[in-house]
């Protein structure tokens, strides 16, 4: 139905380049649900899988495989501190790095998921999100240097805009939030329309729970000079 006025771009935004003024950028941030569904991507400790985490495959940059062997334990300690925000992080990459020195690389994302799993105490195991959530949460962002292209971007779009062009964003956790919230309040280039985030509604969440961590900020872009 929309022909020829669509036209599909398989890239990094952080690479992008518009043709021309827009109207509007709206950016749908994160891993998307049809990914998280396909074991061979490797997103998921529900299902087994390889240990994979790229969001662009055809792409050169490392697995969480390689990245979990490369780093130092210190180093993978700090990075599932920063970008999952876990506070066994420390416990978390000794087991990892012992596994790996131990028995070698894991078979998939389920072995993985297991090993996490057994550095919560028994009682915190049962809790509504999986004991692994936040560190292949970690994973998955330094995989796709999801932080630095999001900075990219909020850096980039602005100028992609016609004046009083809308630029929204939809984030799935804090840091990412904390992102959009501080640069749509400082860009000189954009005045903010949501002052607090929007966020799904109780029955949107009951019905689509990934929904949950969704929180949606819209800016403006001003007159130039
Ligand atoms: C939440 S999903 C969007 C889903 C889509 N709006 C839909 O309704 O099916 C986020 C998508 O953006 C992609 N993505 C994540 N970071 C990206 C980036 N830096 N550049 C381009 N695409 C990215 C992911 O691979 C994923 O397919």
């Amino acid at each position: 139905a929309f022909g020829d006025r669509v036209e599909i771009l398989a890239t990094n935004f952080a690479s992008y380049i518009p043709s021309g003024p827009a109207l509007m950028v709206l950016a749908d941030l994160g891993v998307s649900s049809p990914q998280l569904d396909v074991a061979e991507r490797g997103f998921s400790f529900r299902l087994d899988g390889p240990l994979d985490m790229r969001m662009n495959t055809a792409g050169s940059t490392e697995t969480a495989a390689d990245l979990i062997d490369r780093l130092e334990e210190k180093e993978l300690a700090d990075l599932i501190y920063a970008n999952g925000e876990e506070r066994l992080s420390r416990r978390i990459a000794r087991r990892i790095k012992s596994d790996l020195a131990v028995q070698g690389a894991y078979d998939g994302t389920a072995s993985l998921a297991y090993a996490v799993a057994g550095c919560y105490p028994p009682k915190a195991r049962r809790g509504r999100i999986h004991p692994a959530t936040r560190t292949f949460q970690a994973l998955r962002i330094a995989v796709n240097n999801e932080l630095g292209v999001l900075d990219r971007l909020l850096q980039q779009a602005p100028d992609w805009l016609e004046p009083g062009g809308l630029f929204g964003v939809i984030s799935f956790h804090s840091l990412e939030d904390r992102r959009v919230k501080t640069a749509f309040l400082r860009d000189e280039r954009l005045e903010r329309i949501t002052r607090k985030p929007l966020v799904a509604t109780e029955q949107e969440q009951d019905a689509n729970p990934r929904s949950r961590s969704a929180k949606w900020r819209l800016a403006r872009r001003l007159d130039a000079g």
